[in-house]
């Protein structure tokens, strides 16, 4: 097993990444509360909510539970409210401590849950997909999503531990672990241009679930997270670069129906979006686009997306969080493995992005 921190003061916290790890006793310092309320959906509580009861009860914990339903359209408000339903059912008070058990829609809401029940709670993040165990656990962004955008709703709130476990990416499935492994990529565009090569000698092995080197993976990733966070805990500036791909990628997800492509999906192809950007720019060079592109499909991702109205696409793209002032700022590579957030890029070039990387109408 190995151990990072996130160095946040006196809210630092450790992200423990390994193999079959024993949540009791990691957990057992975290943990001061009497009271834990292990909140998942209906997938992961069949898969691995008995194992995770039983090791906080071994703690001598009194453990309830929130079982939600499995999917993104279920983060929302009334879902948050099944969360605090059970909570004050099972008449928990401030010091009990919220379990996210589960994905990032999972990490997501429990953590907003314990941003705001009794004005805060702890809470601890087990991600159970690749996904957020590189990226949604890590960092304190929590929230839900409102009719009219992905998101919108929510508050930093950092957890008191995670537990990044390889043993439960065994049963996740093929399209998920994929999904993941475009978070994964985008460590490698925006800061780490040796990780690339690693991914390209790795990838095959990485995506038939060899648990070795995914810890690996996951460790490098959240290595780069923490640093990040360290710095720009609520995104006023650097934090911002772990959107690379996020933009083009929303304006997919946003006029497909959010569900339709997975998140990563979307992402991998507006990193490629960004990535040709970048190439018009001359930032980087085409032959480098090639490299995103192949890593991408390597990983079993999509690189052009379906045919999409110019005019929507830009318009899902001008919702983004980093609209500062009415301009669009987005995140592009000045190279391999280093990325910038700017709003100079040519808008002739940026059009011409998009068209390159989507299905003819
Ligand atoms: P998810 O939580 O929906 O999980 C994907 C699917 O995998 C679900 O059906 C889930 O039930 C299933 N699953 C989870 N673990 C499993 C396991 N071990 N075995 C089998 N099935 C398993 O999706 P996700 O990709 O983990 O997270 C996406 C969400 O994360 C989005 O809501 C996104 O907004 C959010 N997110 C947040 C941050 C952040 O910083 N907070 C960052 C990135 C993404
Ligand atoms: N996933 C982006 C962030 O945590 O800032």
């Amino acid at each position: 097993m190995q151990t990072l921190f996130v160095e946040l003061g006196e809210r630092r916290y450790p992200i423990f990444i390994g193999h079959t790890l024993d949540a009791s006793s990691l957990l057992a310092p975290y943990i001061k509360a009497k009271q834990v309320m292990i909140v998942t959906n209906t997938t992961v509580a069949a898969l691995y909510l008995e194992k995770y009861t039983l090791q906080f009860e071994q703690l001598g914990k009194s453990v309830a539970t929130c079982i939600l339903p499995d999917g993104e359209k279920y983060k929302d408000f009334g879902h948050l409210h099944l969360i605090f339903d059970a909570l004050l059912q099972a008449g928990f008070n401030r010091d009990c401590t919220i379990v996210a058990l589960g994905g990032g829609v999972i990490g997501d809401m429990a953590g907003y849950a314990a941003a705001s029940f009794q004005r805060g709670v702890n809470f601890i993040q087990i991600p159970t997909t690749l996904l957020s165990q590189v990226d949604s656990s890590v960092g304190g962004k929590t929230g839900i999503n409102h009719p009219l955008g992905k998101n919108m709703i929510g508050a930093f709130k950092q957890p008191e531990a995670v537990i990044a476990d390889m043993a439960v990416l065994d049963t996740l499935p093929p399209r998920e672990l994929s999904a993941g492994m475009a978070e994964v990529i985008k460590y490698a565009l925006l800061c780490d241009a040796e990780f690339l090569l690693w991914l390209e000698q790795n990838m095959s092995k990485l995506m038939a679930g060899d648990a070795d080197l995914l810890a690996q993976a996951v460790y490098r990733c959240c290595a780069h997270k923490a640093r990040i966070v360290a710095n720009d805990e609520t995104e006023k500036g650097e934090r911002a670069l772990l959107n690379l791909g996020h933009t083009f990628g929303h304006a997919i997800e946003s006029y497909l129906g959010y569900g339709t492509w997975l998140h990563g999906e979307a992402v991998a192809t507006g990193m490629v979006m960004a990535a040709e950007l970048s190439a018009r720019q001359g930032w980087i060079d085409t032959v480098d686009v090639q490299r995103i592109q192949q890593i991408i499909l390597a990983a079993n991702l999509p690189i052009v997306s379906p045919a999409i109205p110019l005019e929507q696409f830009l318009n899902y793209m001008s919702h983004d969080k980093k609209v500062l002032d009415g301009q669009l700022r987005l995140i592009l590579l000045k190279q391999l493995g280093k990325a910038v957030i700017t709003n100079e890029f040519d808008q002739n070039a940026l059009i011409a992005a998009i068209q390159a990387h989507q299905q003819a109408a």
